[in-house]
């Protein structure tokens, strides 16, 4: 694929893209202050195209100064600074920095090297984004909403998001592309419709008011977008009007994806509120191909760019990792506050919350619930618990989280600890039922007719699937969300998450009534 930017005899070449869709036209920019300009207007643009542009820009500083390193440096110091966002400007920068020592053929290398790798990690992170994007909606074909432009205009070459898009499009799972227009500079609507018509992929453009629209209306499976910089945590730096699209995928609960480079990631920072965004001039937005379209001397807000909480971000998908920033549904907090109690000790213990497309998020195998991440969690099949892509290895006692999706259609999170008072109680009742009393704690478990509260205890069979079988033949739609096992621990489930590990704390209040209730722990039929 032809590249959007290249170094060609002394010179950086690339894509004028202020001209598109009008006109494909080459720049030649043949110094630092050119190509600083071209980055500062647009016509180079997208995150991984200025870092692209900045590295080859320290190239042209080396040649002119020769050995005048200071010189070099001051000139490095001006391209990184020319737009602040985007963190691979800086990390281009610095990298072919790095080579100064080496005169300048050896900064031209490094930049030349940068211009390879970035054509190369996105073809990566494209596959590795579309087998997200895949797993995560469960459908045969998608239809996608994207945002600003993230293709290859946007990178040295094939994109990010959008690269994710051809990726998606040669597999035959791609139905169609909503692209957003991108307000106040058109990034959308002039450079994402062009590119999406290059590659012969359906699209619609549509006003960026009009996005989460099509979200609530069920007309979007999933939003991919790219990235400017993505903080240690998952907070997601990304072009104006990113953030309300992710407050829309949320509440319609379908993913919202980022798709960018290692290079995008910035571990300096935590927390996204520290970002530097990039103000850019009032003009851009009270005016519209050059006619004015606000009152003279109206004053503008326009922001470059957006910050969407990690709370938000389903996915971040990378070149080699994939980190899922949204606390994979809330289980690592949920988790890290079972470990705290000391229900969880060492890697026991198990969660999952129903996702998207039939799908569970579940803890992975042999993982310290202590120190749980988002990634240390594995996608499943939700009704028989078959492991969907390559996320690793589902939690040993999948199967019965599987066996409480088949059973219980309302149930959307589960949570299996070993609390000891909950432990002591199946296992002084082993296999067969516990009868509680009539405490009022049981009201945490939901609403139930009259009668005896009394929970199952399955028999521990060393063969998992064994223990979900018995469960299955148990379960009937009118059974508490919750069980004990003998020997082992307690497992309670309900709508969410919260629900589930609140029911988990009520069980283990109700067992230690129970214990202290009871002076032979009985109460078992
Ligand atoms: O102001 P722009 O057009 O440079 O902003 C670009 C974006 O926000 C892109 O989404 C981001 O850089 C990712 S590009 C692969």
């Amino acid at each position: 694929m032809e590249r959007s930017l290249d170094w060609v005899e002394g010179a950086v070449h690339a894509v004028d893209q202020r001209a598109l869709p009008g006109e494909y036209r080459i720049v030649a920019l043949t110094t630092v202050d050119q190509v600083i300009e071209a980055i500062k207007t647009l016509s180079i643009r997208g995150a991984p195209a200025i870092g692209a542009a900045g590295a080859l820009a320290v190239a042209l500083a080396a040649r002119r100064h020769g050995g005048d390193h200071a010189a070099v440096r001051a000139d490095a110091a001006r391209i990184a600074a020319a737009r602040p966002t985007a963190v691979n400007l800086a990390w281009a920068v610095r990298r072919v920095l790095g080579s100064l020592a080496d005169g300048p053929a050896a900064v031209l290398d490094a930049a030349l090297a940068l211009l390879t790798e970035d054509e190369q990690v996105n073809r990566r992170m494209a596959t590795r984004a579309a087998d997200e994007v895949l797993a995560l909606s469960g459908r045969d074909r998608l239809r996608v909403l994207t945002h600003c432009n993230t293709g290859r205009l946007a990178t040295v070459a094939w994109g990010t998001a959008l690269g994710a898009l051809r990726e998606l499009a040669q597999r035959g799972r791609l139905e169609s592309v909503l692209a957003g227009e991108t307000r106040p500079l058109l990034q959308g609507a002039r450079l994402t419709a062009w590119e999406l018509a290059e590659a012969g992929i359906p699209h619609r453009i549509c006003v960026d008011s009009a996005s989460s629209a099509a979200i609530a209306a069920g007309l979007v499976d999933c939003v991919l977008i790219g990235a400017d910089r993505i903080t240690a945590e998952g907070d997601v730096a990304n072009k104006i009007g990113s953030y309300p699209l992710a407050l829309a995928a949320a509440r319609a609960g379908i993913p919202f994806v980022v798709v960018a480079p290692e290079s995008t990631v910035d571990e300096t920072i935590s927390d996204g509120a520290s970002i530097v965004i990039e103000q850019r001039a009032a003009a851009e937005v009270t005016s519209f191909a050059g006619q004015p379209v606000a009152p003279a001397g109206t004053a503008a807000y326009n922001p470059a760019f957006d910050v969407t909480p990690r709370d938000l971000v389903t996915a971040v998908v990378t070149e080699r990792r994939t980190l899922r920033p949204a606390l994979g549904h809330g289980i690592p907090a949920a988790a890290a506050r079972l470990h705290r109690r000391g229900w969880l000790d060492g890697t026991a213990g198990n969660l999952s919350v129903l996702v998207p497309g039939g799908r569970a998020l579940i803890t992975a195998s042999g993982r310290s619930k202590g120190e749980l991440s988002a990634s240390d969690l594995v996608a499943v099949r939700a009704e028989t618990g078959a492991p969907v892509g390559e996320w690793g290895r589902p939690s040993a006692e999948v199967s019965i989280h599987a066996a409480l999706y088949r059973a219980f259609p309302n149930c959307g999170a589960v949570v299996h600890a070993h609390p000891p008072h909950a432990t002591l109680v199946a296992t002084q009742a082993g296999p067969g039922s516990v009868r509680f009393g009539d405490f009022e704690i049981v009201k945490g478990f939901g609403p139930r007719g009259a009668g005896p509260f009394v929970l199952p205890v399955l028999a521990n069979h060393p063969d998992v699937p064994r223990i979900a079988a018995d469960l299955a033949a148990l379960c009937t739609p009118d059974s508490p969300p919750a069980l004990l096992i003998d020997r082992h621990g307690a497992t309670t489930w309900g709508p969410d998450l919260e629900t589930a590990h609140n029911r988990m704390e009520c069980l283990e209040m109700l067992c230690e009534l129970h214990l202290r209730s009871t002076t032979t722990g009985g109460g078992q039929s």
